[in-house]
């Protein structure tokens, strides 16, 4: 595949992406295998939502990842694994064994019952397993659903049952830091609300004492040595589900975002060359869980479509201390380093200390996405980790877009701190204002739209296609909507304010406030919460929750203790609420709406300006909230 060259070819071809989009994307779609080439390049309809790309194409995306590498590259490292504790070895998967066990696993599927079509939910560490299982679904043509392994049973038994996942594939525990994290008992728990699953196929990792359902869960390694490593790959349609990944909305339940095979491999294998200026040879590492679309797009499918070694870490940033990224590039010699703001931030806070002793001297480019970065962190990042000497691409997208979308060409494009900057070539966003009047010109802020689709858009949200049509292209008719606030500069660069719909993000994690209530209302003591974010230094967004509870309750303290221990149990550590306060009602408008915005700027300590409150039921719960407010 070409690679854009210089700040004028890429204005060439995004003028040609624009003009004439089909010939754009067709030429791009050339440099993949396919068992049988599309009849057309794009069908496409944003009123009644309704998206098709390279129509009738045939194709099979891990013979794009593995098959095609193994004359040309079947001794090079595909994966690098560096475990948790530094003291264990890492390892290192080359093309050919790579593909040698995404074919054997593949197999064990097949004896388990899996077929084409069928949902399979991966629930795993960051073990290379992890990406051999993702693979080897795409082998045999099934459904993967990753789930994080941060999010608890409740979420997970969510996600399970909304998929009708009939297989789940775990491990006995998970490493992360010092802690040690019983991941098969949490599926125990999420199974017994799931009737659909059939199978567990259960990998060992922890050595943690684990029990064992006859019949229905099997060992991963005993089940591997009943196979060969010899699995053709399943042909699938361009248009034909891929996987599912569940993403926050603004209602309680997940949203199950589906991207299909042609697509979502042509957008992420260009645009992963391309905004990374990839190399053969070079040595790429993406922080992100596999259980986010970064580790989907970015870790797993994007480098090894292009043949890229990819880097896996399965630990922490900050254990056994807060030099572990950096020793992790030195001993590994990474040329490529793409992580979030929070982990940057959290880093910075640390020290320089941390930093000192590392070389950093094979880093080429450096890279962040998730959420924006504030200039402080972006130029601590240029000056301490890049030398002032790589380029740094902030990459906006989403789960929906399936790849990057605004972002820095590494090396091309000029940069700015805070700034996503220009759309990549296929890519046409616009700003709206509030009654959907699309701004022209610069120095304009808006929502952020998109007027024409790319081959990674999502195609649908799972099993409830009124729901994806309502979300994203009902807002502003004819447009995709993203949910984002952004401004366009003096320069026509892009820079994402954040969110403007009831989502935060935490760390880089996007949390539905409405999903985050439904866990909290789960402790037997509170009747009534509302959850809203408020501007966190290392997180970017903390939590800040308001609780009503129906008892007398004078051990305060214990009490928040307790939410925080509901909040965990049912929906998982990334969603504990950072500063909770008991009122005793919440400011709602007649209707029974609650007034979210005032609840916002008392968590932002701004109480002087609360707007108009004339139209709220009782006025008074107000001045208790600004009095009660957790500093
Ligand atoms: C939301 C999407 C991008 C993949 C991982 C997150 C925010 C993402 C940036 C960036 C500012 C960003 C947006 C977006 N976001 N990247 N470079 N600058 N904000 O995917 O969990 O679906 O979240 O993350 O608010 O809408 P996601």
């Amino acid at each position: 595949m070409k690679k854009i060259k210089s700040i004028e070819d890429y204005h060439k071809e995004y003028k040609k992406s624009i003009e004439q989009p089909e010939t754009f994307w067709s030429e791009i779609a050339e440099n993949f295998i396919w068992k049988k080439k599309w009849d057309s390049v794009l069908k496409w309809d944003f009123n009644n939502y309704n998206v098709n790309w390279f129509l009738n194409g045939k194709l099979n995306i891990t013979e794009n990842c593995l098959d095609r590498h193994l004359s040309s590259k079947g001794n090079q490292p595909a994966i690098i694994w560096e475990p948790n504790d530094p003291k264990e070895k890492a390892l290192t998967l080359t093309y050919k064994e790579l593909h040698e066990k995404v074919c054997s696993f593949a197999n064990v599927l097949k004896n388990n019952g899996c077929k084409k079509g069928d949902r399979i939910c991966i629930y795993m560490p960051m073990v290379p397993e992890l990406a051999i299982a993702v693979l080897a679904c795409a082998r045999i043509g099934a459904i993967h659903s990753v789930v994080f392994g941060g999010f608890s049973f409740n979420s997970l038994a969510d996600r399970i049952h909304d998929a009708d996942c009939n297989l789940v594939i775990t491990s006995d525990g998970a490493y992360r830091g010092a802690k040690d994290i019983p991941l098969k008992s949490v599926v125990d728990e999420a199974l017994k609300t799931c009737p659909t699953v059939k199978k567990v196929i259960v990998l060992r990792r922890t050595n943690s004492k684990v029990e064992m359902q006859n019949g229905r869960d099997v060992w991963w390694n005993d089940e591997i040595k009943k196979v060969n490593a010899d699995c053709p790959a399943e042909t699938m349609d361009a248009e034909d589900m891929l996987f599912i990944l569940y993403t926050s909305g603004s209602t309680g339940k997940p949203k199950g975002v589906v991207h299909t095979c042609g697509g979502y491999m042509v957008y992420t294998g260009y645009t992963f060359k391309n905004v990374f200026q990839y190399n053969d040879g070079e040595i790429y590492w993406c922080t992100a869980d596999v259980g986010w679309i970064t580790g989907h797009s970015y870790l797993v499918y994007g480098p090894l479509l292009n043949g890229a070694t990819t880097l896996m870490f399965e630990g922490i940033p900050t254990w056994p201390d807060a030099g572990r990224f950096w020793e992790v590039i030195d001993k590994h010699k990474v040329n490529i380093f793409y992580t979030a703001p929070t982990a940057i931030r959290s880093l910075e806070a640390m020290g320089l200390d941390f930093v000192k002793p590392h070389k950093l001297n094979s880093l080429r480019v450096l890279g962040t996405v998730g959420e924006p970065i504030n200039a402080e962190a972006w130029n601590w990042y240029n000056e301490n980790i890049g030398k002032n000497n790589c380029p740094i691409v902030d990459t906006w997208w989403q789960t929906e877009t399936g790849g990057i979308m605004i972002s820095p060409i590494a090396g091309i494009t000029k940069t700015k701190p805070g700034f996503a900057t220009l759309p990549l070539p296929g890519v046409q966003p616009v700003l709206l204002d509030e009654s959907g009047k699309e701004l022209q010109g610069n120095n304009v802020d808006g929502r952020l739209c998109m007027k024409f689709p790319w081959p990674g858009i999502i195609r649908t949200t799972y099993k409830n296609h009124e729901r994806c049509k309502e979300v994203y292209f009902s807002t502003f008719k004819g447009y995709y909507f993203t949910g984002d606030g952004c401004r366009r500069d003096e320069d026509g660069y892009y820079r994402i304010t954040g969110r403007v719909d009831d989502v935060i993000k935490v760390s880089g994690h996007l949390l539905g406030t409405a999903e985050i209530e439904n866990a909290i209302n789960e402790h037997a003591d509170i009747v009534e919460s509302a959850v809203v974010g408020f501007p966190h230094d290392i997180k970017g967004w903390g939590i800040y929750a308001y609780v009503i509870c129906d008892r007398k309750r004078d051990d305060v303290e214990e009490l928040k203790k307790e939410i925080i221990g509901t909040v965990n149990k049912f929906m998982g550590p990334i969603a504990k609420p950072d500063k909770i306060q008991i009122v005793t009602g919440l400011p709602k408008t007649r209707s029974g709406k609650i007034m979210r915005r005032i609840l916002r700027k008392v968590a932002e300590g701004d109480v002087n300006n609360l707007g108009d409150t004339s139209t709220l039921l009782d006025p008074a719960v107000v001045e208790e909230i600004v009095k009660g407010a957790v500093k």
